[in-house]
């Protein structure tokens, strides 16, 4: 991939979710290195200090609180969000509850909030701006999906699991309506990112399990952060309804 600092998305506007803490933050990042300006939105009020830290001017990076369950939420930072800095190029479905549990021990509100966040809330975040970049003749959205989707989670749960998986059929569902007006819809699948979980772990256990990834490693931010902006910038045009695994080849199809 490409040196990402090349201005690839200069003129754009972007909107993560999720983006208060790890791999959403990092994927406004490197779209902001790429040349974007970022709508940073989380569910946790938090967002608005992290976007001010990564532009105190506000003018490339701001924060709005956007719970992904709602879809007049969604409906209504949209609408926010492209008053302030302009219609929205590029949306970034990252928000998502991570759980690890036994299929045994799930209860029922538990499934139905995973299941709301994960992907109901990828279902409107779709609709809403699938509508204004339909009209606009233009537009990408990305979806994260998980490993865990692909071939079901060995730590995270059967909820979780079940959700990112439905992430992947979802993105071809919006990818074929969308296809015809300019809009691509692509999901990524990331497996062992380093983060904060990785960094908790012993450094024995980092060890065992980059002994069972292909390349030998575990993932970084950076490398999911650039397969973003991959599939956001202009001339990724031909990709739809593609899932990209950004894996370490643990699982290859
Ligand atoms: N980190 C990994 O190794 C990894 C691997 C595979 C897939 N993924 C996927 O990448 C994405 C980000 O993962 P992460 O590890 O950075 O997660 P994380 O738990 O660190 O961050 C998730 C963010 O989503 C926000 N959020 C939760 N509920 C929300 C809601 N209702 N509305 C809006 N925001 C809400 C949280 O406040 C948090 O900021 C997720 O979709 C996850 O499934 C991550």
């Amino acid at each position: 991939m490409a040196n990402i600092s090349d201005g690839r998305l200069a003129g754009k506007m972007a909107l993560v979710t999720g983006a208060a803490q790890g791999l959403g933050l990092a994927i406004a990042r490197s779209f902001l290195e790429a040349g974007a300006t970022v709508a940073l939105t989380d569910v946790n009020e938090q967002v608005s200090a992290v976007a001010r830290e990564l532009d105190p001017t506000g003018k490339r990076a701001s924060g709005y609180v956007l719970d992904v369950r709602s879809e007049s939420a969604w409906t209504a930072v949209y609408d926010k969000v492209g008053a302030a800095l302009g219609p929205i190029d590029i949306l970034v479905n990252n928000a998502a509850m991570t759980i690890s549990k036994s299929v045994w021990d799930i209860p029922a509100d538990e499934w139905d909030d995973v299941m709301a966040v994960n992907l109901r809330g990828v279902f409107f975040g779709c609709r809403v701006a699938g509508r204004h970049m339909r009209e606009r003749g233009k537009g990408r959205i990305i979806n994260l999906s998980s490993l865990a989707g692909q071939r079901g989670g060995v730590v995270a749960g059967a909820h979780y699991s079940a959700s990112k998986a439905g992430i992947i059929v979802l993105t071809k569902c919006f990818a074929q309506e969308l296809a015809g007006k300019g809009v691509t819809v692509n999901a990524i699948a990331p497996a062992a990112i380093e983060g904060p979980m990785t960094k908790e772990m012993p450094a024995e256990k980092v060890q065992g399990l980059a002994k069972t990834i292909p390349v030998g490693r575990l993932g970084s931010d950076t490398e999911v952060g650039a397969a973003a902006v991959y599939l956001a910038a202009d001339d990724a045009g031909f990709v739809t309804g593609a899932t990209l695994d950004v894996n370490g080849g643990v699982f290859m199809r």
